[in-house]
């Protein structure tokens, strides 16, 4: 599954941000890649506060981005080409520039048309307090108080975004009959599937109790702490029962993939039950050190916790809201994932990262499940660490006092030719967000046919990964030093050495592909992942 983030893949019209029929231009691209399907990120009419997050309307295409005329295009044109296409769905909030948020605030707070949102008194004399302690993720309050039609100070909104982005009243029938609706409206026109923008936020617990987070026991991957009365309430399942019973009753196969920041595995498992979605994003593999320990136990975990439902693992290493993997992997192994990085923060090593983030891809690609791609990483770019603070464009940034980067980093448009203006993103220059003027070397014009590269590395794994059916495989853990991971897939041996010294291929085995070239003495160096045919093997473990 390759990631698309419209904005940034591909520009025809030459105003600096990418377009739908600008996609359509470059989808052979991703037939020679070697994918099976593409999620595109929101492309609705928004005012843009959080990159088309903030959705104003959930049945047609922004301007910047097209018209419908071009999704139904871009339907078309993907499906002729055997490939699936999901379609981002926002049911946590809308925009506040959605005529419903509209109608909530002339309603006054009185109004029937308020209970589509969660608004309430505030707290204090005069109501001058937010309602609840809660943060918004972006930094800040998560609530906003109103002005009422008379003029005077009023309620307050919740907002577990950008003020821009009122949560909706998951209790509410109406809110719940729309979404079915939107549902059907994109899978009438032929998308296979949704991927699900804060499965885990729907349902808010009842009381708006205060949450203290700083107060409470840290949870880690395996334990479960204390639930945020934000997040992951029981609550959410029965919603996604709904959906499941509206896409089973259409022909094909028609997916939900959750977008859910949930910790343990087993909880997570629980959004992707046989009644309810068909996936779910492993944030836990991606925050994952890079380590053996660490790896091993998170592949494991993970497959477990999905084989305890029935349901396929997945597997994701970047997106258009994390630090690029191949910047992130430099970063000294544990480092907590960090929220951007700016020039005058320590710059990680681009070719460590390079190294470790072609490693995890192929040790990624050889595991049995979905495989999730973000754009341009095929292409093995970093994140762009140094991008001027005034071209910020992520709410983060100012919502945190500028304590937080946020994501612009890795959502710079992307090169295709070295030396075209914006390397062949769009006709001109223009681009929503600098280019950092070293990005020639990762254009994709300067990778094709070329043995070795990221992309022929890219392109190789997902060949191999298709033919000798990864995907639906199983992995059997083989015996290996100390810092070294190895294991089965079917015909497939994997081996990733995260040690610091280099290890001997396994006896009589066939090397078949590599993230990195082995060393002069034909061992498998630090930080290179091996694909191999079967040798003298040892047991099982
Ligand atoms: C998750 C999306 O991936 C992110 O980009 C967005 O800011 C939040 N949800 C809010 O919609």
């Amino acid at each position: 599954m390759y990631q698309i983030y419209p904005r940034s893949f591909a520009d025809s019209d030459g105003d600096g941000i990418g377009d739908l029929p600008g996609i359509i231009a470059r989808l052979d691209h991703l037939v020679e890649l070697g994918v099976d399907a593409v999620w595109l990120s929101p492309f609705y009419p928004s005012p843009q506060a959080d990159a088309g997050y903030d959705v104003a309307d959930y049945r047609d295409v922004d301007p910047i981005f097209g018209r419908l005329a071009d999704a139904d295009q871009l339907l078309a044109a993907a499906r002729s080409r055997g490939l699936r296409v999901l379609v981002d769905l926002v049911p946590n909030h809308t925009s506040s520039a959605h005529p419903w948020f509209g109608a909530a605030l002339a309603a006054g707070p009185d109004g029937q048309e308020r209970a589509r949102y969660v608004f309430r008194d505030g707290r204090g004399p005069d109501g001058a307090e937010p309602p609840n302690d809660w943060q918004s993720v972006f930094g800040g309050p998560a609530w906003t108080r109103v002005t009422e039609p008379d003029g005077r100070p009023g309620q307050w909104y919740l907002h577990l975004f950008d003020t821009g982005q009122p949560d909706l009243n998951w209790d509410r029938p109406e809110v719940r009959a729309e979404f079915v609706d939107i549902l059907r409206y994109w899978l009438d026109r032929g998308v296979d599937g949704f991927r699900v923008d804060v499965a885990h936020g729907l349902v808010k617990q009842a009381d708006l109790a205060d949450w203290r987070p700083q107060d409470e026991p840290v949870s880690g991957p395996g334990t479960e702490g204390p639930r945020p009365p934000m997040w992951d309430q029981d609550g959410v399942h029965e919603i996604y029962r709904d959906w499941r019973r509206v896409l089973d009753s259409y022909p094909g196969e028609r997916i939900l993939v959750a977008e859910a920041w949930v910790q343990p595995a087993e909880r997570l498992a629980a959004y992707v039950r046989p009644d309810e979605m068909h996936q779910a994003f492993n944030f836990e593999y991606l925050e994952a050190s890079w380590s053996a320990p660490a790896q091993y136990a998170v592949i494991t975990r993970s497959l477990a916790a999905s084989a305890a439902v029935g349901a396929p693992t997945t597997w994701v290493l970047s997106n258009h809201d994390v630090l690029r993997h191949a910047t992130r992997l430099a970063l000294p192994v544990g480092t907590p994932r960090p929220r951007g990085i700016g020039v005058d923060d320590p710059q990680p090593d681009p070719v460590l990262g390079l190294r470790r983030a072609r490693a995890a891809t192929l040790l990624m690609l050889s595991l049995p499940g979905s495989a999730y791609l973000y754009q341009g990483e095929e292409l093995g770019l970093p994140e762009h660490t140094t991008l001027p603070d005034e071209s910020r464009q992520d709410p983060t940034w100012a919502r945190s006092g500028h304590a937080e980067r946020g994501r612009d980093g890795c959502r710079v448009p992307i090169p295709w030719e070295a030396d075209a203006p914006s390397y062949g993103f769009g006709p001109g220059d223009a681009s929503w967000l600098p280019q950092p003027t070293l990005w020639a070397e990762y254009a994709l014009d300067r990778q094709r046919g070329v043995p070795g590269s990221t992309y022929e590395v890219y392109r190789t794994g997902l060949r191999l990964r298709r033919e000798l059916r990864l995907g639906t495989g199983s992995v059997y853990w083989l015996e290996s030093p100390d810092g070294v991971l190895y294991f089965r897939n079917g015909a497939l041996r994997v081996l990733t050495n995260f040690g610091a010294d280099p290890v001997e291929l396994p006896a009589g085995a066939e090397l078949v592909h590599a993230s990195g070239p082995l060393d002069p003495d034909g061992r498998v160096p630090t930080d290179v992942t091996v694909w191999l045919r079967p040798g003298d093997e040892p047991g099982e473990a």
